[in-house]
């Protein structure tokens, strides 16, 4: 069943053109002082006429109790009890909540992208949790999703790693970083070693294979590293999802050819580049030395992801800095024919992750931190839910922006935090445990202004989930959930449950039954657990 906000506006949508002639969005909002208000009529000369006239020619008897026109034109709603209880009926007798299934697609989502032989940072976490998360809600929405973990397993660093382990250097998937801060000290330090990787790089290239079995168990050791994390984390990348950059290589010289071929390619300073519209600088897809980079192999990625995977959606789940590489690759991958426009290619970009000075997050030592101390740390503090705690403060900070993290803050157990909305959905199920309740009715009678406010945001969870689909902003997500927490609350505080008369507390049984099922639905689909008692 369609959510009432969509329904709502459709209807008035109808009315605005009949009034107006043309499409109109009749804005249609949460309200405080009714449950809905329509501004569309809103900043017409005749904007109160034409409200009136929209009002008029509407069909919302069915719904609404009272609908009035107010100030310069806004037209204000408020559902009728009989409305709203046959709304929560029908989300309560849904399996799915009254979240609809879309249209499917085939969406590839590129997450987590971490580099081999390094440890994660937070960087890398926020990418693996939201990234995780999107793939969630896609896949309750029907789509098909195919996740691709773009693992950094290529490049001259190599040959400086395969040739420290080809001197004995073993490699502990429990402290990746020391294997890489030790063959970097030697790079630095030992001329002689640094000429060894040079011509190991080459031999990497070119395929010795004493050098690539170096190299792949350098790469199985990282990934057994990665899925140790990817698993305390709870989230969904397995070992078949690792598509890394290596993968790619073979496609390389037929990236090149292929944009030589269609004069997309200029040389500049020995590189060949493409310079596009509406940017500065150029697209390096071969480097002087004849080597290739970062672009050509996302390059060749959204090729094979169009091409082989029949991709109709590309994400990227990649921080904010990286928007002009993204861009570029996207507009050449356009120019080149190999992004058709029935596929939509979009940078699901996210901000930074800080220390409380304001800079980007470091160790009391200046090191970037490791995501493993962040993990033990919030375990530490906060026991099962401390992961969770982390994934929520990472998802519910609006996704562009930096934020801020603060382990007292996220593991808090009030304001907009994962304990929080944990608790709230423990002490809803509590009330069937104290009441011995094992089974709740389907019918809602809907009087108490805390019974109508909890309601709205239950009704408003399938129009949150679909949007979300299309922003991929989780931020939406929390917030809802956050809402209906807090709703639940003050509906807990104000109405009693358990000692009320029937059928008043079948009606708040079936409230609350809906409450959990929701807290539960929009938990899971950030990646979180929901237990019924702490
Ligand atoms: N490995 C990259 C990094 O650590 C992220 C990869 C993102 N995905 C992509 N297709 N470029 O910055």
């Amino acid at each position: 069943m369609a959510d009432i906000g969509k329904v709502l506006r459709d209807r008035l949508a109808a009315a605005f053109e009949t009034v107006t002639g043309s499409t109109v969005d009749p804005a249609l909002r949460r309200s405080r002082f009714c449950d809905f208000q329509a501004d569309g009529a809103v900043g017409r000369p005749d904007g109160r006429a034409v409200a009136a006239a929209v009002v008029a020619a509407a069909e919302l008897d069915d719904l609404c109790s009272d609908v009035s026109v107010a100030g310069p034109g806004f037209v204000n709603l408020t559902l009728s009890e009989r409305a709203l209880a046959d709304r929560l009926a029908a989300a309560a007798a849904d399996p799915r909540l009254g979240v609809s299934t879309v249209e499917p697609e085939t969406v590839v989502v590129d997450y987590s992208g971490p580099n081999a032989a390094k440890e994660m940072h937070v960087g890398h976490l926020r990418s693996t949790v939201i990234g995780d998360a999107a793939v969630r809600v896609l896949e309750h929405l029907g789509h098909t999703v195919i996740r691709q973990n773009h693992l950094g397993d290529w490049g001259t660093n190599f040959g400086m790693l395969v040739e420290h382990r080809a001197g004995g250097a073993e490699l502990d998937p429990a402290d990746m970083s020391a294997f890489y801060a030790a063959a970097r000290r030697r790079f630095e330090a030992d001329p002689d070693f640094r000429e060894r990787s040079r011509r190991r790089v080459v031999r990497l290239q070119a395929g010795d294979p004493d050098t690539i079995a170096q190299w792949r168990t350098i790469i199985s050791t990282s990934q057994v590293y990665l899925l140790s994390v990817y698993d305390r984390l709870g989230v969904r990348l397995r070992e078949g999802d690792f598509a890394g950059e290596s993968r790619y290589n073979a496609a390389l010289d037929g990236v090149v050819d292929d944009l030589l071929a269609k004069g997309l390619l200029r040389e500049s300073d020995g590189a060949l580049c493409a310079f596009l519209d509406g940017f500065n600088g150029p697209l390096i897809v071969r480097k002087r030395d004849g080597g290739y980079g970062y672009a050509a192999t996302d390059l060749a990625a959204v090729r094979y992801r169009v091409d082989v995977l029949k991709a109709t959606r590309l994400l990227y789940v990649v921080g904010a800095p990286q928007r002009q590489h993204l861009e570029m690759v996207f507009a050449l991958a356009r120019a080149a024919g190999w992004l058709p426009t029935t596929v939509r290619a979009e940078h699901i970009a996210f901000g930074s992750v800080l220390g409380a000075d304001g800079k980007m997050l470091r160790s009391r030592l200046g090191a970037a931190i490791k995501l493993t101390e962040l993990l033990d740390e919030a375990q530490a503090r906060a026991g099962a839910i401390g992961i969770d705690a982390l994934k929520y403060a990472d998802l519910s900070s609006d996704r562009v922006k930096d934020y801020t993290f603060d382990f007292d803050r996220m593991l808090a157990a009030t304001g907009d935090t994962g304990p929080y909305l944990q608790y709230a959905h423990v002490r809803v199920c509590s009330i069937f445990r104290r009441g011995d309740v094992d089974a709740v009715g389907n019918d809602f009678s809907i009087t108490h202004p805390a019974e109508r406010a909890l309601a709205m945001e239950l009704l408003g969870f399938p129009g949150v989930v679909e949007r979300v689909g299309e922003t991929l902003e989780l931020h939406a997500l929390t917030r809802h959930l956050h809402a209906v927490a807090v709703s639940f609350s003050a509906f807990f505080e104000q109405c009693p449950v358990l000692p009320a008369p029937e059928p008043v507390r079948a009606s708040r049984l079936a409230l609350c039954a809906l409450t959990a099922r929701t807290l539960r639905a929009g938990l899971d689909l950030l990646g979180m657990a929901a237990p019924r008692h702490m």
